[in-house]
């Protein structure tokens, strides 16, 4: 099961064991936290205004969940880290220097998803296990140790945990599956970015967008690219509850990821901008510098000949015109889009202007019409509701 395993490691430079989870620094670093949590309830409970209470700034998790990290992470070896000097520092001279700092990593992919929102989110999950440090520390446990099943006290996560280790998908096709990933964290960030400009939920949308393709996990069958959004929401749906969101934002957010891929959910909901904004960050995602390489990749585009070379690209133009005024859920989406294709479309031009000056196109008119290759839907298509 390892082997498969061992794609967010292929990242790093070099690989070790893995590190026991130490139950004694995690404990330390919870203590610290709770202590931090209280002095600020304790802050606020005599803050008088509305005012004074903004002024109290929220403790920022970063250390706890460093900590966190560390305990249950792979140490890899080291990085660079450029330390800043202070204002004192930088009037005597001083200057930013790098230093060595350890790196860690997971080795077990399927933690990605969630991993990301724990070590961006740590008040979310400190406050959701505010009373219950064992059991936190027995949740993150159990997202680096799930092969370790004596550690489980969660039986929904030991079953996304294990389904997502398990994945066919990411055996048979590596690359694929790292895309999988690499792609589910880029949604949870744009996904997240629109949250905020529009004001939902945020930590609630990260999820949503981790977790829209965890489907991904299983082999899928003859249907199963169109079924991989109502499949994602049912793999998430206990894990979230697990993660005691609500009855109404967990149900939210299955049904932005149920209707991601044809806009047809197998249960009740409402499509919400929240919920069509999972579509949308995905969407988002499908046309930037990166799909554009792979499209130019999949056309196999170094050995057409001139003539379907620009074949291809006026029909990628046209099919781009067409989605140039797509309804968005959202003003931020809407403005997002509209940023990404331009640079799709700036792209192409550029390039149909260079096919221009080559050789033999500037009696274009009199050429035979050529085909262009097969268009990847896929590759150039949208989902959800468009
Ligand atoms: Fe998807």
């Amino acid at each position: 099961m390892k082997k498969a395993l061992t794609m967010v490691a292929l990242a790093w430079a070099a690989v070790c064991a893995p590190a026991q989870a130490d139950e004694k620094s995690m404990q330390e670093a919870l203590a610290r936290w709770e202590q931090r949590m209280a002095e600020y309830d304790a802050a606020l409970s005599v803050a008088q205004t509305d005012e004074q209470k903004a002024a109290i700034a929220h403790p920022d998790g970063a250390d706890v969940a460093e900590a966190l990290w560390k305990s249950i992470s792979t140490k890899t070896g080291e990085r660079d880290e450029l330390v800043e000097p202070t204002n004192e520092e930088r009037m005597r001279g001083a200057k930013a220097e790098m230093r060595k700092v350890p790196a860690y990593a997971f080795e077990e992919t399927w933690a990605a998803p969630a991993v990301f929102w724990f070590i961006n989110r740590p008040q979310q999950l400190a406050r959701l296990y505010a009373n219950k440090p064992r059991q936190l520390s027995f949740f993150a446990d159990a997202l680096i140790k799930s092969i370790d099943k004596r550690h489980y006290n969660s039986p929904a996560i030991a079953e996304s945990c294990a389904k997502l280790a398990e994945s066919p998908y990411f055996i048979k096709k590596p690359e694929s599956g790292a895309y999988r990933l690499e792609h589910s964290i880029r949604v949870a960030r744009i996904a997240g970015a629109i949250a905020k400009a529009e004001g939902f939920d945020e930590e609630a949308m990260i999820i949503a967008g981790l977790l829209h393709d965890v489907s991904y996990c299983r082999e899928f069958d003859e249907d199963g690219w169109k079924n991989h959004g109502r499949d994602a929401a049912r793999i998430a749906r206990p894990f979230l509850e697990e993660l005691g969101l609500g009855v109404e934002t967990v149900n939210e957010i299955c049904y932005g990821i149920a209707i991601h891929v044809d806009d047809e959910a197998d249960f009740e909901g409402e499509r919400t901008a929240f919920a069509l904004t999972v579509g949308d960050a995905d969407n988002i995602d499908r046309f930037d510098a990166y799909r554009l390489y792979e499209t130019l990749e999949n056309a196999g585009y170094s050995k057409l000949s001139a003539a379907e070379k620009k074949a291809h690209v006026d029909r990628t133009l046209e099919r781009l015109e067409e989605y140039a005024d797509l309804p968005f859920a959202t003003g931020e989406a809407s403005r997002l889009w509209r940023e990404r294709l331009s640079v799709y479309r700036d792209f192409y031009i550029r390039l149909r202007q260079q096919l221009e000056m080559s050789i033999g196109y500037c009696e274009r008119d009199s050429e035979p019409e050529v085909g262009a290759p097969e268009m990847n839907e896929n590759l150039l298509g949208l989902a959800g509701h468009f």
